[in-house]
C-alpha cells in the first residue's frame, strides 16, 4: 500500500509560534528564544489515519511582509493550511483576514483550512478571547482550535484533525 503524502502550510503574522508549532509537533521540543524565519523551512512527521499512515509535510512559512512575495509561491499544492494568530496579540488577530485573502488569492480551491489561536498558556495576558477566534472561525466557514506550542496543548489534535479532514 503506497504511503499518502499531505502538504500543510503554516501562515500568519511573525510572532505568533509558527515555527515552534512545527517543531513541537515533528521533534517534540520547544525553545523560548525567538529566530524569526527566512522564507520557508519544513518538517515531516507520519501518522495514522483510519490505520493508514500519512505523511505530513509541514511547511513553515516567514511571517515578515518582505517574505510574501515568496512564501505565497508555497500556497499551490498545500492541501492544508493553518492561519495562526497570537491570543496575546490583538493586531496578529486583526490581519488573519489579511491572510484569508491571500489563502483565496493563491492556494488551490479545495483545501483544509484550520484557524489557530497559539499562545493559550498566556491567559495573564490574553487580549483575544476564545468567543472571538469562534466567532471569526464562523465568519470564515472554518474550524477553530487554541493552542499552546509550549505546553502541547491541542497541537497533537489540530494536526491529526486536518490529516482526518484532508483524508
Ligand atoms: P516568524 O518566523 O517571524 O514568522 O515567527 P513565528 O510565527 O515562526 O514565531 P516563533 O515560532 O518563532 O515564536 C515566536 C516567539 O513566541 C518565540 O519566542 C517563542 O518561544 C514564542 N512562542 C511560540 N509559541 C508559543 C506558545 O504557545 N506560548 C508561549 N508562551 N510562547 C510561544
Ligand atoms: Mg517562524
Amino acid at each position: 500500500m503506497t504511503e499518502q503524502f499531505f502538504k500543510i502550510l503554516l501562515i500568519g503574522d511573525c510572532g505568533v509560534g509558527k515555527s515552534c508549532i512545527m517543531v513541537r509537533f515533528t521533534e517534540e521540543s520547544f525553545n523560548e528564544s525567538y529566530i524569526s524565519t527566512i522564507g520557508v523551512d519544513f518538517k515531516v512527521r507520519t501518522v495514522e489515519v483510519n490505520s493508514n499512515p500519512v505523511k505530513l509535510q509541514i511547511w513553515d512559512t516567514a511571517g515578515q511582509e518582505r517574505f510574501k512575495s515568496i512564501t505565497r509561491n508555497y500556497y499551490k499544492g498545500s492541501q492544508g493550511i493553518l492561519m495562526v494568530y497570537d491570543i496575546s496579540n490583538m493586531d496578529s488577530f486583526e490581519n488573519v483576514k489579511n491572510w484569508s485573502k491571500e489563502v483565496e488569492d493563491y492556494s488551490d480551491l479545495n483545501l483544509s483550512k484550520f484557524l489557530i489561536g497559539n499562545k493559550c498558556d498566556l491567559e495573564d495576558e490574553r487580549s483575544v478571547t476564545t468567543e472571538m477566534g469562534e466567532e471569526l472561525g464562523k465568519e470564515l466557514g472554518i474550524k477553530f482550535f487554541e493552542s499552546s506550542a509550549k505546553t502541547n496543548n491541542n497541537i497533537e489534535e489540530i494536526f491529526y484533525e486536518l490529516a482526518k479532514d484532508i483524508y
